[in-house]
């Protein structure tokens, strides 16, 4: 009874002009390893989940990629939505569908575009976290050692026990750059990896006093899903949902929180500077990536071009340098955090 939930349908701003909201980036081979980041955690995940358990949630402007990318999946498997509304629709959804299937399931949402070095290491874990909430009622998250106060990510304050699964006092998501100093200053918080183990019926509680309004607008359905009918209630009944997601909806509220320290490398390619630290560097540390470098005095940088053709820098320190077809991005590495507005300024996708 162990169930998958993978969130496919970011846009990964950050990571523009690369990715984009046409081909967004779990649909792309950024790390170069002969896989695009969604089919890496499909297999991931089918080591903890079977085949048929694994549900991909995403935008239906994504259905054509995710039919390419992992052709096994059955179509009931690939749940559409007509808008995005952030993840904690999505995941409603998808836990009505699965809690319809079988009551006692215990699921994992999981993000789709995450780098994660150590796979078994990451199996035990997770295998840690269903036992838990297969006899309880909580939800689990995974834990990552912060290294810088980092405004894109949720903090997770634990109780400091010696445990391998500690409660949780307090989760705050993307603080401003004052409180994560402050939090990070204090030792006992964790990054939330944005990996969440918990059993159906406990998060569809957790909707149901958390968002009570989407709680009530979606379990309308309960009679068709998984039938015929599924697809016409999602796409008349998924644009009224709130816009929030399930960091903000449900676990900032919610108290029957646990964390699980990750014993496994994670990186979440959220910027261009995180991709950076997980990619081969020359010996002044610049990163070329499909590009032949011709670089002198210059350090730092990490350069990627889609034709893979020559690029010289002079005295370069620290840029972003991302050539597309049709476009050129030039940004200094510190204002990686800003790309997701360069690219609304710019107003146009490509
Ligand atoms: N299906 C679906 N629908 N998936 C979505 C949607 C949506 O509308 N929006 C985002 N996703 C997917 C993204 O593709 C990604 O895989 C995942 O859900 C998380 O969304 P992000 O937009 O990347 O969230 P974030 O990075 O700002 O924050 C989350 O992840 C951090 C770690 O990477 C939070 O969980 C933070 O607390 C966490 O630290
Ligand atoms: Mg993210």
């Amino acid at each position: 009874n162990n169930f998958a939930v993978l969130m496919a349908g970011g846009v990964g701003s950050r990571f523009w002009p690369v990715s984009t909201t046409r081909h967004p980036k779990q649909f792309r081979d950024l790390l170069g390893t002969g896989e695009t980041l969604i089919q890496t955690t499909y297999r991931r995940l089918n080591k903890l989940v079977p085949a048929e358990n694994i549900i991909i949630l995403t935008n239906e402007i994504y259905d054509q990629l995710v039919k390419e990318q992992l052709p096994q999946l059955q179509s009931d498997q690939i749940v559409l939505e007509p808008e995005m509304r952030n993840t904690a629709p999505a995941v409603l959804l998808a836990a009505l569908k699965i809690y319809k299937k079988n009551s006692n399931a215990v699921m994992i949402m999981a993000p789709s575009d995450h780098w994660i070095e150590d796979e078994d290491a990451f199996a035990n874990d997770v295998s840690l976290a269903f036992d838990a909430c297969r006899t309880g009622d909580k939800i689990l998250t995974l834990g990552i050692k912060p290294t810088f106060p980092n405004t894109g990510y949720g903090y997770i304050q634990y109780d400091d026990s010696k445990e391998k699964i500690k409660s949780v006092q307090n989760f705050t998501e993307k603080p401003s750059i004052e409180v994560a100093r402050n939090f990070i200053s204090q030792g006992n918080y964790d990054w939330n990896a944005g990996i969440f183990i918990w059993n159906a019926s406990f998060i569809l509680d957790s909707f149901r006093r958390n968002l009570p309004e989407m709680h009530r607008l979606f379990s309308e359905g309960t009679a068709v899903f998984n039938t015929s009918e599924e697809k016409d209630f999602i796409k008349k009944n998924y644009p009224e949902a709130e816009n929030i997601s399930i960091d903000y909806g449900i676990l900032e509220k919610e108290e029957h929180i646990f964390v699980i320290s990750a014993s496994f490398d994670w990186n979440d390619l959220g910027t261009w500077g995180s991709l950076y630290n997980e990619v081969d560097k020359d010996e002044n540390e610049n990163a070329a990536l499909n590009v032949k470098l011709l670089a002198n005095k210059s350090t730092g940088n990490i350069i990627s071009s889609a034709s893979g053709k020559v690029v010289v820098v002079e005295d370069l320190k620290d840029y972003i340098i991302i050539d597309e077809k049709d476009v050129l991005m030039i940004v200094p590495k510190e204002k990686e955090q800003e790309i997701k507005q360069i690219r609304a300024k710019v107003q146009q996708d490509f």
